[in-house]
């Protein structure tokens, strides 16, 4: 919704700032090093429109701490008070999954499937991070991702549209608020646009193929609901899509994304994304990038330098008009006004509760974990002698991500640490191995705990795996841990879905953590004593092994008798062609019994459909168990029959319900024409005549509960 008073004064100042101080406002630069006259002279002389609180090109993993909150000040006091127009910079940083409080990554927080918990940790982020200085993140990143080989996949929402858009609603409204402007508020930036996450062969950076058929049916959705949530940014993506750059493509940038999608804020390149259009082939120079770029529709070039360099003269020798500059520029102060900028330009100062936000961020993380198996062996008793083995046992940077600037290594929760507070000295902690005198000890304990997983540091950014097996040696533990003919329960702390069908045989319970954040050892504590039920469904395949890449949920049918969904009655000749783990599963320590679904009609004309009836479907779940617990109903649709093949299963709407051990709940979804329609051939957004299977349940296989008919 546009702002006639901000608009008003965008346009006064539009007619007071000369092209040099239009091109700077589209200039993102790095902080220099040491304090530098000529980095001041620069924002006084208005041609430095933001600086990006990084250290790096290639993000995460970083020790780099944040330039420190005097220096932001003195950058700022300079622009608002020095520069002739007193047009306040933007600070950028990326806050990606937390900031001195560290949540866990994207991906487990996905698995979480509780939109409200997230938006509420990142209330508490955005807090932290306004408070020292940042006024806008680089999140959330929406990729869509099939592919665990992609380290990147675990800053993703995993491989599902509805998920995605939850994820994308929940983190920008988390850092944006109510009022954007109002302390304590950063603006958030939905990347990478668009198709990051197809990178081919897991190969980070590499090309992408995708049909703007799939584009908008599984790629688009979650940016749309960014931009409906109000994000203020958005960041144009590395790769190419069918030999089409993303950064020099107008149609994604401003046809779709701009004019389609209405998106009012400010696109910014991904670090260097303009000036690789050179490497990428589409240009000869850095002038050229710039001159693409900006014409595609980024608005603002993130650290190299090619707007400053070269658009004044591109628009000397128009080959950029003024009327795109301009636009550009409006995009970026909208974006300041929203944030408050020109009213309050320095760090708000307001205490903040540590501690709380530690415990929300140990309930969030507890819920984020997947329980894959368990042959009873969970919950642990506190009378039992555990013996605790393996990498992850007191490792503590990892379990923060490959991506956490802010947070703190050493604040980390080990594993050892929060299963002594529960159980003291019945847990005894032993090296990362299994040596004769290990052996021996785990002979005199009750059960065997290890803690395998991966360090951060082959996840994220460039950091990609051929193989997404269980290392070697992980199953070799486990392997001889199940020799001991003590029950053996493997806590898996990896960041991307790894193949676990190696390892799968020895383990009598399988407790997929992810890398889970500042208080990893206490949300893992909680749920293998049971202080917390296990909640978490996986958002991503788990594959058997690494040939089965890519294989997720959400595919359409193939025309022959023996893919059925899912890879069924497709084997390999070495592998079975079904997943390991689906979509959506996870166990409890209860079990959740559906009745019979319900529907109120299962029939509706499209104009019904058009104006605004819905069908409403029901199901009772019962807690049959003798824990209380948190059950995610799902809802998957198929379109038997469409003008373009559709999946054998879309997810469409799921709720995370609390219900007490001996009760029941009544859950109810509205599916209406948004989620009956899908883009078509011709692009367009829309809801076709015939039958839908309707299936309710616990995971993506859940079981058909009946038909609905649009008429
Ligand atoms: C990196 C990443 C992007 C990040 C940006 C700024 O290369 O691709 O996700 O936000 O640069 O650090």
């Amino acid at each position: 919704m546009k702002n006639y008073a901000i608009e008003k004064e965008i346009d006064e100042l539009l007619s007071l700032m000369t092209l040099r101080e239009k091109i700077g406002q589209l200039n993102q630069v790095m902080p220099p090093e040491e304090d530098d006259e000529d980095f001041l002279q620069a924002i006084k002389n208005g041609e430095i429109g933001s600086i990006i609180l990084a250290s790096s090109s290639v993000a995460g993993n970083g020790e780099k701490k944040l330039s420190n909150i005097d220096k932001l000040i003195k950058y700022q006091k300079t622009a608002v008070e020095e520069s002739r127009l007193k047009i306040p910079v933007i600070y950028g940083r990326d806050v990606i999954h937390g900031h001195n409080t560290v949540l866990p990554i994207p991906l487990a927080m996905a698995a979480a499937f509780d939109a409200q918990q997230v938006k509420d940790c990142y209330r508490f982020v955005a807090k932290e991070a306004a408070r020292d200085g940042v006024h806008w993140t680089f999140s959330p990143m929406l990729d869509i991702s099939r592919d665990p080989r992609w380290g990147r996949i675990i800053e993703s929402p995993g491989e599902d549209p509805l998920v995605g858009e939850s994820v994308a609603k929940a983190v920008v409204e988390g850092f944006q608020g109510d009022d954007l402007a109002k302390e304590g508020n950063i603006a958030a930036c939905a990347k990478h646009y668009i198709g990051y996450g197809a990178s081919e062969g897991g190969r980070d950076y590499s090309k992408t193929e995708i049909s703007d058929y799939n584009l908008r049916n599984y790629y688009l959705k979650a940016f749309k609901s960014a931009v409906d949530s109000g994000v203020q940014s958005v960041m144009s993506a590395f790769n190419e899509i069918s030999g089409q750059p993303i950064s020099s493509s107008r149609y994604l940038l401003t046809e779709l994304l701009k004019d389609e999608l209405g998106f009012d804020g400010f696109v910014v390149s991904d670090w260097g994304a303009v000036e690789q259009l050179v490497r990428q082939g589409v240009a000869t120079d850095k002038k050229e990038c710039a001159e693409l770029s900006v014409n595609a529709g980024i608005d603002m070039d993130m650290v190299d330098h090619c707007y400053t360099d070269y658009l004044e003269r591109s628009v000397e020798e128009e080959k950029v008009d003024m009327a795109q500059i301009d636009d550009a520029v409006r995009r970026v102060l909208r974006v300041k006004f929203n944030t408050g900028l020109f009213d309050n330009p320095y760090p708000p100062e307001y205490e903040i509760d540590f501690e709380a936000n530690r415990q929300k961020e140990r309930a969030l993380a507890a819920d984020t974990m997947v329980l894959l198996k368990n042959n009873g062996v969970l919950p642990l008793r506190k009378d039992k002698k555990v013996a605790l083995i393996g990498p992850m046992a007191t490792e503590q940077k990892s379990m923060l991500g490959s991506w956490t600037l802010d947070g703190l290594p050493g604040e980390v929760v080990t594993i050892v640490e929060g299963m002594k507070e529960k159980a003291g000295d019945n847990v005894n902690f032993y090296v990362p191995t299994l040596f004769d005198e290990q052996f021996i000890a785990l002979l005199h304990s009750d059960i065997a705990v290890l803690c395998l997983g991966e360090s951060c540091r082959v996840t994220g950014e460039n950091n990609c795996l051929a193989h997404i097996e269980v290392p070697d040696w992980q199953v070799a533990l486990a392997k001889k841990a199940k020799k001991s003919g003590k029950p053996v329960v493997a806590v898996m702390s990896f960041g991307r879905p790894v193949a676990l069908e190696e390892i799968e045989p020895f383990c009598d319970a399988i407790l997929y953590t992810w890398h889970p954040g500042t208080m990893a050892g206490a949300a893992i504590a909680d749920i293998l004593y049971a202080d917390t039920v296990p909640s978490g469904r996986l958002p991503v395949t788990i594959p058997r092994c690494t040939g089965q890449i890519p294989i997720y949920y959400n595919a359409p049918s193939s025309g022959r008798y023996a893919n059925g969904y899912y890879g069924e009655g497709l084997n390999y000749h070495d592998c079975s062609g079904r997943p390991m783990y689906p979509f959506g599963y996870g166990l409890s320590y209860t079990e959740f019994k559906y009745s019979t679904v319900s529907f109120d009609t299962d029939a509706l004309s499209m104009s019904q459909l058009e104006g605004g009836e819905k069908f409403r479907i029901s199901v009772d779940v019962e807690n049959v168990g003798g824990y209380d617990g948190k059950e995610v109903v799902q809802l998957y649709i198929h379109d038997k029959v469409a003008s373009m093949t559709r999946p054998v299963r879309e997810l469409k709407a799921f709720e995370k319900v609390l219900i007490e051990k001996g009760k029941t709940k009544s859950v109810t979804f509205e599916i209406g024409l948004n989620e009956l329609s899908f883009y078509n051939a011709d692009k367009n957004f829309t809801a076709e005549k015939g039958e839908f299977e309707i299936f309710v349940g616990k995971n993506s296989y859940a079981p058909l509960a009946g038909t609905i008919k649009i008429v």
